[in-house]
């Protein structure tokens, strides 16, 4: 081959990382292929013991990699060629590098997805610890970005801990689409051996075996899955990120980054710019597209297996990257992170944020809410034309909005408002200490699996 055709078509540099799958996947089929009388025990072990040595090169940086073999497969079998000859050659009877190269990424994948669970897991925790260690801080919850009501701040990092949560089931359920064991599909048709296709399954721990070898070649649906739900997990980090930066301006000054996750300027010594939650923000995009690149490589194939397939990988490698390393970024960034309930609270006290209350408080005195609604919008009204706060005003021009009103509306405090919050989901202290605990006791049940 010509060589700048030939350099198109390798795939060394990236699937190379598949090798630890890739010979575990030789292994079980190469001691399937003698336990069945395929081949014999001593060209079994020969190849079982040549591939060990070969994951060993691996490791220590020690494989002659060729680029002219294409890829990850190519390489492994022709070095085991070279270590025990024409013995080598018998590794893949009953196999193809379409079966191969499909259980190689399977395996990936559940690899992937077990330590997505273990990053999700530790941020999840981090934002529980923050919640818990400021379970009394209140600030004011926003809509439209506009200060709504008062919520604490464990409210708020706990509907991230739920978010995270969901995100954590697909990628339960990504694990599940991924394993099933193709092997023993072939080329396309099946294999024309007695193999035992769920005795490598249990070796490999795969729950079963692909039920159509035409499908399971072309299927590449488990990655799409992944990249899915971690557009998603991405999408919630890059929510999380906005807040960061917005928390961390001298207009909010709600949290103080660690120095480790800001950086100075080169001109303005007295910035703190919150980069890694931008840089995340940011990221995001890629993994949008590595979600949208595999969809349109994969939408016009015809079965089975296309070479097209072959760029299924770097996107996908880097949007398994890029998720870890976010996840782990955001574990630090939210553990470093310093409050300041005072500023917080501060902002929460803009009396504004009370003008649900004052309405709650005329429904409890009889009126119908919709009439309550529009008092307390008059009153509202009312004190910013003043510039005065709703304890500021004074009884009797409470009663000219509504002769309801009594001394005890000067009870309604950003306190009494987040109390008041005391259904399930709510932001009442009862209510977020349950959900601390109760994120405790699951965190705790995620670890048994
Ligand atoms: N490098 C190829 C890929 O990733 C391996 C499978 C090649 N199969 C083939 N029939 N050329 O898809």
């Amino acid at each position: 081959m010509e060589p700048t055709a030939r350099g198109y078509g390798v795939s060394l540099h990236y699937d190379r990382r598949l090798y630890r799958q890739d010979i575990a996947g030789s292994l079980a089929h190469v001691r399937m292929l003698a336990r069945q009388g395929i081949i014999t025990e001593e060209d079994a072990r020969a190849i079982g013991d040549a591939l060990v040595e070969i994951l060993e090169e691996i490791e220590a940086g020690d494989f002659p990699w060729r680029d002219d073999l294409e890829d990850i497969h190519m390489n492994v079998e022709r070095r085991l060629f070279e270590k025990i000859g024409d013995a080598a050659g018998r590794l893949h009877t009953a196999r193809s590098r379409n079966d191969q190269v499909a259980l190689d990424v399977r395996m990936y994948t559940r690899d992937a997805v077990s330590r997505t669970l273990q990053a999700l897991r530790r941020l999840r925790t981090a934002l529980v610890d923050k919640a818990e260690a400021n379970d009394r801080a209140v600030m004011p919850g926003y809509t439209h970005v506009q200060r709504a009501q008062p919520v604490l701040f464990a409210h708020h990092m706990l509907a991230y801990f739920e978010m995270l949560g969901r995100d954590r089931s697909r990628f339960l359920q990504v694990y599940r689409m991924a394993d099933v064991m193709p092997l023993g599909s072939g080329a396309l048709a099946g294999a024309a051996y007695p193999i035992d296709r769920d005795g490598v399954a249990r070796e490999l721990g795969f729950a079963s075996v692909s039920a159509n070898s035409m499908d399971s070649v072309a299927d590449r649906d488990f990655m799409i899955d992944y990249h899915a739900a971690a557009a998603v997990c991405m999408m919630h980090l890059s929510r999380l990120a906005e807040e960061l930066v917005l928390w961390s301006t001298s207009e909010f000054a709600f949290v103080r980054l660690g120095d480790e996750h800001t950086t100075g300027s080169s001109m303005m010594p007295q910035k703190r710019n919150p980069d890694f939650a931008e840089i995340a923000r940011g990221k995001t995009g890629r993994v949008y597209g590595h979600l949208v690149g595999l969809l349109t490589v994969m939408k016009g194939l015809p079965l089975t297996y296309n070479r097209d397939m072959q760029e299924d990988k770097e996107g996908f490698f880097d949007t398994v990257d890029t998720l870890l390393a976010t996840l782990g970024i955001f574990a630090e960034m939210i553990a470093g992170m310093r409050v300041d309930a005072g500023r917080m609270r501060d902002a929460a006290a803009d009396s504004h944020l009370l003008a649900t209350d004052i309405a709650d408080y005329l429904v409890g005195k009889g009126m119908p809410f919709r009439e309550a609604h529009g008092v307390a919008a008059r009153l509202s009204r009312h004190a910013a034309a003043e510039g005065a706060r709703f304890d500021a005003i004074p009884m009797d021009t409470y009663r000219r909005f509504s002769d309801l009103f009594g001394p005890d509306v000067f009870e309604i405090t950003v306190d009494t408002s987040v109390a008041d919050r005391d259904v399930p989901g709510g932001t009442a202290f009862g209510r977020v200490s349950q959900a601390i605990a109760a994120a405790r006791v699951k965190l705790e049940a995620e670890n048994e699996d």
